[in-house]
């Protein structure tokens, strides 16, 4: 972005002068004639330096910059005074007073004007890159501590499944050796039961079939809880997506009460080249989101499938929507509206960068009181560059 330079006076043939003065500096000359414009300019976008000429009808230089240093999205912009008071103390002592930061004497003398408008460019530069290393940094803390966050997770869920595998394999064979044997013995005294000892073994006989019932849906979920783990991908892979998305939901189940209808549309292709830990942990974060936004009761519905050479996944949920005044920053780590302790805000940023990392987009779009929608897309055919899992 061009840093911008607001010059404020009521005199155009000023404006002029000072533009012609400026031209070749690298900057856009913004011109205000009046106090009032000038702190509309001043809210509309950033400005590297405010020239404000001090005398001005209705409302002078001094309340300009007392109203803008009084407002904080106005606060931080230096401020000279153009001023005619070569030897007036009184009037520059006043002027720093009311927030200035420098001086210009008119006659303005061009080369002094140049070179103090080219050091306040240069601070203005050296502010934004400090800025933009500072969010560079904090967004790499949120990966760190996410990531962590998402590995002992991983890791317990491994070491659970793990460990029920062992128990769940013997229980499920002697339960089928019980049952085998129960078949022979009732086949074997057919005739010398009495009517009151059949009823009883048929008793067991079912109950056994029901417990045989319970422990393969433990069996299918040691299996889920494997696959949303996946300690061992750290690298691409060719997955299924439905198992993915599967696996995620039943870390989830238990958030969804019944109260919030799960829906699922798994389109063509099924399986896709991905880092599929990863791709889980983002469609969880998706699907949380939704969640926690359901007051009440409501409906999530994930489709996937390919729409030309793009592999898309769509969360959509008829929850609270996401505000207008906050959209812009849903994706900045740590940016929560949730109760301190319940939410770290890293959720849409980590998904974001996962999807990025995919050489994919996130988008979010969202009424008010409806719902939000948030759509994955990533390339089909992996792009080149994307393919480092530790970065
Ligand atoms: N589906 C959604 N509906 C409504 N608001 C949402 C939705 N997804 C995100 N938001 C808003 O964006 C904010 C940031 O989301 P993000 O996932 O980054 O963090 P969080 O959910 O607050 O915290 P965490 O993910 O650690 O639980 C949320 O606090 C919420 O206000
Ligand atoms: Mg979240």
């Amino acid at each position: 972005m061009i840093p911008g330079v607001l010059v404020v006076d009521d005199v155009e043939a000023n404006l002029i002068a000072i533009s012609a003065l400026l031209e070749g500096m690298g900057c856009e000359v913004v011109w205000a004639r009046t106090g009032n414009e000038a702190l509309r300019q001043l809210l509309k976008r950033e400005f590297a330096v405010l020239l404000l000429d001090v005398q001005m009808p209705e409302m002078d230089g001094y309340e300009v910059a007392h109203h803008a240093r009084h407002n904080p999205a106005t606060q931080d912009v230096p401020i000279i005074f153009l001023t005619a008071a070569h030897n007036d103390e009184e009037k520059v002592m006043r002027g720093y007073g009311s927030g200035a930061v420098d001086f210009l004497f008119k006659p303005i003398n061009p080369g002094i004007l140049r070179s103090k408008i080219r050091v306040f460019l240069e601070l203005d530069s050296g502010r934004r890159k400090i800025a933009e290393a500072y969010a560079e940094l904090k967004a790499t803390q949120a990966r760190l501590i996410q990531s962590a966050k998402m590995a002992s997770l991983g890791e317990l869920v491994a070491g659970v499944a793990h460990e029920i595998n062992n128990p769940l394999a013997f229980s499920m064979s002697h339960l089928e050796t019980a049952r085998r044997s129960l078949e022979q013995g009732l086949t074997q005294s057919e005739h010398t039961l009495s009517a009151q000892s059949r009823e009883h073994l048929d008793r067991v006989d079912s109950r056994l079939r029901e417990m045989n019932g319970g422990l393969e849906r433990i069996r299918d979920l040691v299996v889920k809880l494997r696959t949303f783990s996946r300690l061992d991908e750290g690298q691409r892979k060719r997955v299924s997506v439905r198992e993915s998305i599967e696996s995620v939901l039943v870390i989830l189940q238990h958030r969804l009460k019944d109260k919030i209808q799960i829906e699922t549309h798994f389109g063509e292709p099924d399986v896709i080249e991905c880092f599929p830990s990863l791709l889980n942990q983002s469609i969880m974060n998706l699907v949380s989101n939704s969640i926690d936004a359901i007051e009440g009761s409501g409906t999530v519905t994930i489709s996937t499938g390919a729409v030309g050479d793009a592999y898309v996944i769509q969360v959509v949920d008829t929850g609270k929507g996401i505000p207008e005044r906050f959209r812009e920053r849903v994706l900045d780590p740590f940016f929560t509206t949730k109760p301190v302790g319940q939410g770290t805000g890293l959720g849409l940023s980590i998904a974001y960068s996962i999807v990025k990392k995919h050489g994919g987009t996130l988008d979010l779009s969202s009424v008010e009181g409806r719902g939000t929608t948030a759509t994955v897309r990533i390339p089909l055919v992996p792009v080149e560059g994307t393919q480092d899992a530790t970065s």
